[in-house]
């Protein structure tokens, strides 16, 4: 549906909250989800929240969102982020903006995180602000 934002989590996202938390916050997935779930309903827009550790995954998930006639996807790839060019592929494959969202900023990490196949075929990515970088990206999926 047109007003339906899916957001879309990558590997190890389930494990938010305990999951090295001076670096991705205190938030859980669910904690996050509500906050979007909030927000969207001001917006008068839907969150489609989901997460997964496979691949093909988050590539069937851009695939519905897309049939489905989504307004955007946000999407946190987390690690795939860095390595696939399947997610590269699919966000050219599909005419739905992709927002990339990441809670912390990769630029001021490991070198191997300094390079997005996402980032280099999304509208634009929100990085480096915690649950806030969700909340953000929603915001500009409101607007575009
Ligand atoms: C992440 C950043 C990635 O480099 C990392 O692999 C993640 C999380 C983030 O949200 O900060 O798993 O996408």
């Amino acid at each position: 549906m047109a007003d339906t934002i899916f957001v879309l989590n990558g590997p190890n996202l389930n494990m938010l909250g305990t999951r090295e938390p001076e670096i991705y916050g205190a938030d859980t997935l669910d904690d996050i989800a509500g906050q979007l779930e909030d927000r969207a309903r001001e917006l008068g827009l839907a969150i489609e929240m989901r997460q997964s550790n496979h691949e093909g995954h988050l590539v069937d998930w851009m695939h519905e969102a897309q049939a489905q006639g989504a307004k955007a996807i946000l999407l946190n790839a987390a690690a795939f982020t860095h390595t696939s060019a399947a997610l590269y592929d699919t966000i050219k494959a599909i005419r739905t903006p992709v927002i990339e969202v990441h809670l912390s900023n990769p630029h001021a990490r490991e070198q191997f995180r300094h390079a997005s196949y996402v980032g280099r075929a999304a509208r634009g990515t929100i990085a480096g602000f915690g649950a806030l970088s969700y909340m953000l990206a929603l915001e500009a999926a409101a607007r575009i």
